[in-house]
């Protein structure tokens, strides 16, 4: 498996598997765009045998930018329970030196709260889980999105 930083050419793959993914909010393809023009050094993809299989797009949060936000993440239907979803997370978490991941997730997935426990599991470190955006937060019926805080990860040299 190769994990890199995303370029603008892979914004068209990135929509192409969020909208396979099932479970993702399909956002604009020029939002997809701009993440891979401006926000790529926290965003990442990886390749299987060449192709493209899934990716992660994130951020450091503004007001406390030793967390990385997990925006979305996704691995393509048919490369799922291969590790694939950790090792992106895994190497962006080390690439961006960060103290802490945060994400939100909807209650009914199974598959992303099992790959966030298991990313706290592995690392030694705490999850937790608080109520974020309530269905009257949004326009349109969307569910409730908790917020998930995995840390702190331990940096080597550290005291
Ligand atoms: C969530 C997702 C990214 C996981 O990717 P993946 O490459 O299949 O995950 P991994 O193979 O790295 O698995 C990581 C861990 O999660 C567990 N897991 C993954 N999918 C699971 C599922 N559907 N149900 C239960 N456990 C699951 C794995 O067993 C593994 O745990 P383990 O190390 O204890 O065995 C993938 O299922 C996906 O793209 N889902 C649709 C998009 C989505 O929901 N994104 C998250 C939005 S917040």
């Amino acid at each position: 498996m190769r994990l890199r930083t995303p370029e603008i050419a892979d914004a068209k793959r990135i929509w192409e598997i969020a909208a396979r993914s099932r479970e993702l909010d399909l956002n604009s393809s020029y939002c997809y765009l701009m993440w891979c023009r401006d926000h790529r050094e926290t965003s990442i993809v990886a390749e299987l045998d060449g192709r493209t299989v899934g990716f992660v797009t994130g951020y450091l949060r503004p007001s406390a930018p030793s967390a990385l936000f997990v925006w979305q993440v996704a691995v393509d239907p048919d490369f799922r329970g291969r590790g694939v979803g950790l090792a992106m997370l895994g190497a962006l978490e080390h690439r961006c030196s960060v103290t802490t991941i945060e994400t939100t997730i909807t209650r009914d997935n199974a598959g992303s709260i099992a790959m966030f426990t298991a990313l706290a599991r592995n690392r030694g470190t705490s999850i937790g889980r608080r109520p974020l955006f309530e269905p009257e937060d949004f326009p349109d019926g969307h569910s409730a999105e908790e917020l998930y805080t995995i840390g702190p990860f331990p940096r080597i040299g550290a005291a």
